[in-house]
């Protein structure tokens, strides 16, 4: 059994009562804390806390009585003692670590909770993919619960993914503990439109009583909002207007507010709570996406706190958001979520309410953070070979793969160009039509234009697969590639480039390293992240990870991109569920239309 893991209430109850009563010693006094709490709303000075087996037992104002010989004494210094946070929806793969590895990025920052979908790694190895993530995620020293990825491939039918996932699979998964209910259901259209399998998922979830989480983008408040909250979803975080907060929490759909490395949705939607006075208990933080480099630099959950007490929230409002509303929303209220008798010793010891200095960190009751470093103990999975050899890709990639032809026959000088357009800020893009020159009998790109090439290599199936287009915004100048094997939600190789021989070196590279982001100049490597588990994650250090991705970060800025997270852009060409334009492994695909394009319009 793992050090890690924590008794039931139920087995440990009688213990933690005679703690409480005086009768038997705590493992852990914590005297003179100024008690946060988040169940009545208010701040309790001079308190003491006892912990037994790795819950709280004692709450009150003189925990002598609970002190033996061999209990550990902490004075809190008059500091602050709160919940440890609780990220609600999240995804491991965002920060490119492995769960392990995640958790020493994000406890020193006072989270103790995840709930995490696996989605990515379910579309490169379905069920063997969250299978480890979860063996990996229960032994961590901090709650890590997982969903069952929801909808895998994300758009069936018009790409294909490493996997698929049915109504059987999930069924199989669901009622594990630790599994705390179906992922964010993003496939709204099906649900609209009756999608029998969509309706299986979430039947299976709801006959054992878990949660099915929710995703609706669309701004769309009508009937087909109605039609997707009578379908069962049960949360939300993709709404991005006060609106959309108000519309959800009205109807009992708990309104996720979320602010991860590129998506800043909690300023325009906490209004809701701090101006137009709606019930806080509601209203729930989450991150959705982290990288590795925010983790480290800005903060996890801690960062979207401080970032809610900015935008007007009262601090405590803003905990009961990060901590017992989201515990309450997946049924854990009796577990963790909030410092009381029975619930797990999960807290955090801070001098200040709003600037939120993390200063110490525990969990289970045992010390996991203290100013910013981890101190917990890691059990990091020996991850299999198979799981190391996911970039199956007909080698070596040679230059002549990504040269674009016209269409046979033509002569023109100038071809009009389908072009994917990215626009700064946002995920949708933008159907751009481009005239494109053709030089020695190729299509070119065209730096002035802003127009440089992108192609999408298979890698799942290694059927020699790579699809050709064109891609405008990213401001590439010289000679340039950069490849990825994170490409959402499919996760086949993405190159983007200027020139058709880095572009191929690129590619190789991430060949030769099994998965990962590299950038190539003028023929030379200028940045690589190795991401060898899947091709999403790495169980390097947080630290390595995140200075490796600033460096390809600053390469790209060296190579003429200037956009706001333009490796996120980057990585979502291939998301064939946002308008207006993508990329799959079948072609060039018009989202709005719902069918493939040509390159050229005749
Ligand atoms: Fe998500």
């Amino acid at each position: 059994m793992s050090q890690n893991t924590i008794k039931p209430w139920h087995e440990v109850a009688p213990h933690l009562s005679q703690v409480a009563l005086g009768k038997a010693p705590a493992d852990l006094v914590i005297t003179n804390v100024q008690w946060v709490n988040v169940q009545s709303r208010e701040i309790i000075p001079d308190t003491d806390i006892a912990i037994a087996e790795g819950r709280f037992a004692y709450c009150g104002s003189n925990a002598k009585h609970c002190v033996g010989t061999d209990t550990d004494i902490l004075n809190g210094e008059g500091k602050y003692i709160i919940p440890g946070f609780c990220d609600a929806h999240m995804h491991i793969e965002s920060g490119m670590l492995t769960p392990a590895r995640f958790t020493e990025a994000v406890a020193p920052h006072g989270t103790t909770t995840l709930f995490a979908d696996p989605h990515e790694m379910a579309n490169v190895m379905g069920l063997e993919g969250i299978r480890l993530m979860y063996n990996e995620a229960v032994l961590q020293p901090i709650n890590i619960y997982l969903q069952v990825p929801s909808c895998v491939p994300s758009f069936p039918g018009f790409e294909d993914a490493g996997s698929e996932l049915n109504v059987a699979d999930i069924a199989g998964f669901i009622d594990q503990s630790n599994i705390i209910g179906l992922g964010e259901m993003m496939d709204f259209l099906g649900v609209i439109n009756g999608d029998s399998k969509l309706f299986g998922e979430m039947a299976v979830t709801r006959l054992v009583g878990k949660t099915i989480g929710g995703h609706y983008p669309s701004p769309d408040l009508g009937n087909h909002f109605h039609a997707y909250l009578a379908g069962g979803p049960a949360d939300d975080h993709e709404g991005t207007r006060e609106i959309d907060a108000i519309e959800r929490a009205r109807r009992g759909m708990r309104t996720m507010l979320r602010l991860g490395s590129a998506w800043y949705d909690v300023e325009k939607q906490i209004t809701a709570v701090t101006e137009k006075g709606l019930d806080p208990r509601n209203f729930i933080l989450c991150t959705d996406d982290c990288d590795a480099a925010t983790l480290l630099h800005d903060g996890h959950m801690d960062r979207v706190v401080r970032h809610a007490i900015e935008c007007g929230c009262k601090p405590l409002v803003a905990l009961q958001m990060a901590t017992i509303n989201t515990a309450t929303h997946f049924g854990l209220e009796r577990e963790l979520g909030s410092i009381s008798p029975g619930r797990r010793a999960d807290f955090i010891l801070t001098g200040d309410l709003t600037e939120l200095p993390i200063d110490l960190v525990y969990a289970y009751g045992r010390k996991v953070g203290e100013e910013g470093q981890f101190v917990g103990t890691l059990m990091p999975l020996d991850w299999p070979a198979g799981m190391k050899q996911t970039v199956r890709v007909k080698q070596p990639i040679d230059a002549n793969q990504f040269e674009i032809n016209p269409p046979r026959g033509n002569n023109s000088v100038t071809l009009k160009t389908h072009v994917i357009g990215i626009i700064e800020n946002q995920a949708p893009t933008k159907l751009l039509e481009i005239d494109l020159d053709v030089k020695d009998g190729l299509v070119e790109g065209d730096e002035d234009k802003d127009v440089c090439q992108i192609a999408l290599v298979e890698r799942h199936k290694s059927s020699g697969t790579v699809i050709n287009g064109f891609v405008s915004g990213f401001g590439y100048k010289g000679n340039m590639a950069l490849a990825s094997t994170i490409g959402h939600d499919s996760h086949h190789m993405i190159v983007v480039g200027t020139s058709r021989d880095d572009m191929a070196l690129a590619a190789n590279k991430l060949i030769q390293t099994n998965g990962g982001i590299t950038l190539w100049r003028d023929g030379q490597q200028r940045g690589l992240v190795e991401l060898p588990i899947a091709g999403l994650l790495s169980d390097a250090p947080p630290s390595e990870v995140a200075s490796d991705l600033i460096q390809l970060r600053n390469e790209m800025v060296n190579c003429g991109c200037n956009l706001n997270n333009a490796f996120m852009q980057h990585t979502l060409l291939a998301l064939l569920v946002i308008p207006e334009i993508r990329i799959s492994n079948k072609g060039i695909f018009d989202v709005t239309k719902a069918e493939f394009v040509d390159l050229f319009i005749k």
